[in-house]
């Protein structure tokens, strides 16, 4: 007996003296954390914000010339107030589908994305530019405009193992009785053909990895195909034989560039002079009390450094893995009651050949089930939001909070019972993220 409370004895005390992990860098200066040293991340960062032009691939559809018109507040890498139209409709059975965009007077018919870019050009002139520019039918009745996203820290955000998300799904789910349940969607990783990942970025967690959302991006955002998403989205129009990024090329292309920037980035800091305040601390409290971290979970920790993440295509770094960073967000799909009714398209995100290639995990059903689910905003760099929701249509916390229902309609239930000023400290201590 007497041995038996030694051991739990040293158990606990073990257990108690685990030092904490290590805290991630964060900051909005710039600085890389740790992944590269300074000189290659401004390089990289350069990348980031360069102005591309026709010779370098742009258009003929696209939404800006670089990836910092849309991600720059307070620096690169930020969100931005700049928003993206999705769209769609459902077909008779119900399920939603891509829209149909004719351009070039109907002589050709986008599709197999959501996305409606807002600009064009006709660089080699077959057709004036303004024939070929993108408009929404009426019969596109589901319609959305989707805010940017903050990028930096993301780099945590990936180092997180698949299982970690799994675990948290399943306890949230068991804890809360089946009410508040983040689903979990495993998405294909484009640069491990057949291998899938618990998707993370997007509104819609469409990608698990910061190299495919890159390719991604560079072709739907600006119209620049690479090794990855070699396919444009319109054959009319191009003048630059691409992809320019070949196979052979990993490493040193500019979607290696702009991941590895992300990669390399700080996470979002918090203003410590709000946080410090009694209010702001009272705040912090009411905030978990009242159910708020049920999906704005504080805390994640990466996985072991060495840990293979990305289906095997990435090995988490000694500056990325074993570190705990802060969220507030669970990077799961909830409905809160503000779904969007749009399931994001496979060709658009992993390529026109997605269906070729047999993808671990990959469940249609799953994806159909999105419709109306958004992934849980993470409120790190939260004071740096003009505009809130994935639709940018809340423009103060309150009302951000207030259009919450769905899952979360007893816990805003809570918050609207809260006194006055114990409302404001909430508020306060959301200012300070
Ligand atoms: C026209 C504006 C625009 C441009 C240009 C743009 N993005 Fe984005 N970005 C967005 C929007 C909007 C989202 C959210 C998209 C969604 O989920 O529907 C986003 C999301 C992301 C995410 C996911 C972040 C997260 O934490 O979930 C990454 C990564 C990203 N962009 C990288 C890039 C890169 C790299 C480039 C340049 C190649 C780029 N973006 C160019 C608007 C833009
Ligand atoms: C069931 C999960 C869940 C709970 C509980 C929850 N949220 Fe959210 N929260 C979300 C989701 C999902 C979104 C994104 C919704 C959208 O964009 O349509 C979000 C978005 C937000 C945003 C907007 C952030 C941005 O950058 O646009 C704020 C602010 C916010 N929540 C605060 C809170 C507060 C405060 C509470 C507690 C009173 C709370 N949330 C409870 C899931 C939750």
């Amino acid at each position: 007996m007497k041995s038996l409370i030694g051991v739990s004895l040293l158990a606990s005390a073990l257990f108690f003296f685990a030092p904490p992990l290590p805290e991630a860098p964060t900051g909005f200066d710039n600085k890389s954390n740790g992944l590269v040293d300074d000189a290659t991340h401004a390089a990289d960062q350069a990348k980031f914000e360069e102005t591309e032009a026709i010779s370098d691939g742009l258009g003929p559809l696209y939404n800006a010339q670089s990836c910092r018109e849309c991600h720059q507040n307070p620096t690169s890498g930020g969100s931005s107030q700049v928003n993206v139209l999705r769209v769609g409709h459902r077909g008779a059975d119900g399920i939603f589908q891509d829209p149909e965009i004719p351009i070039a007077r109907g002589t050709e018919i986008i599709k197999g994305r959501s996305l409606v870019n807002d600009r064009a050009i006709c660089p080699n002139g077959t057709l004036p530019s303004t024939e070929i520019q993108e408009r929404v039918p009426d019969t596109e009745k589901i319609r959305t405009f989707r805010v940017s996203l903050n990028l930096l820290g993301d780099g945590f955000v990936e180092a997180v193992s698949d299982q970690t998300f799994v675990d948290l799904a399943r306890e949230q789910c068991k804890k809360h009785h089946n009410k508040i349940c983040g689903q979990v969607l495993y998405v294909p990783v484009v640069e491990a053909p057949g291998q899938t990942a618990v998707g993370r970025f997007g509104w819609k967690d469409q990608q698990a990895s910061l190299l495919s959302f890159s390719a991604d991006a560079y072709l739907n955002e600006m119209g620049i195909t690479s090794r990855l998403q070699p396919d444009e989205i319109t054959n009319l129009c191009n003048t630059v034989s691409e992809p320019n990024d070949k196979p052979g090329h990993e490493g040193f292309s500019d979607i290696d560039r702009f991941a590895r920037f992300l990669r390399a980035s700080e996470a979002p800091a918090r203003d410590s002079q709000v946080a410090q305040t009694s209010k702001a601390r009272l705040g912090a409290e009411l905030f978990d009390k009242v159910g708020c971290d049920i999906c704005h979970v504080q805390t994640l920790t990466t996985a072991a450094v060495g840990t293979k993440v990305n289906g095997g295509a990435f090995t988490v770094p000694p500056a990325l893995g074993d570190k705990q960073f802060h969220p507030y967000g669970d990077f799961l799909l909830h409905n809160v009651g503000t779904g969007d009714g749009i399931v994001q398209s496979m060709t658009e995100h992993y390529g026109k050949n997605v269906y070729k290639t047999t993808w671990r995990n990959l469940s249609i059903p799953e994806f159909q089930n999105t419709a109306n689910k958004i992934r849980t905003a993470p409120l790190w760099g939260l004071r740096l939001h003009s505009r809130l929701m994935h639709d940018g249509a809340s423009v103060t916390l309150l009302d951000a909070i207030l259009r919450h229902g769905g899952e979360a309609a007893h816990v805003t239930e809570k918050f609207e019972k809260l006194k006055p000023a114990e409302k404001e400290a909430l508020l306060e201590f959301l200012r300070s993220l």
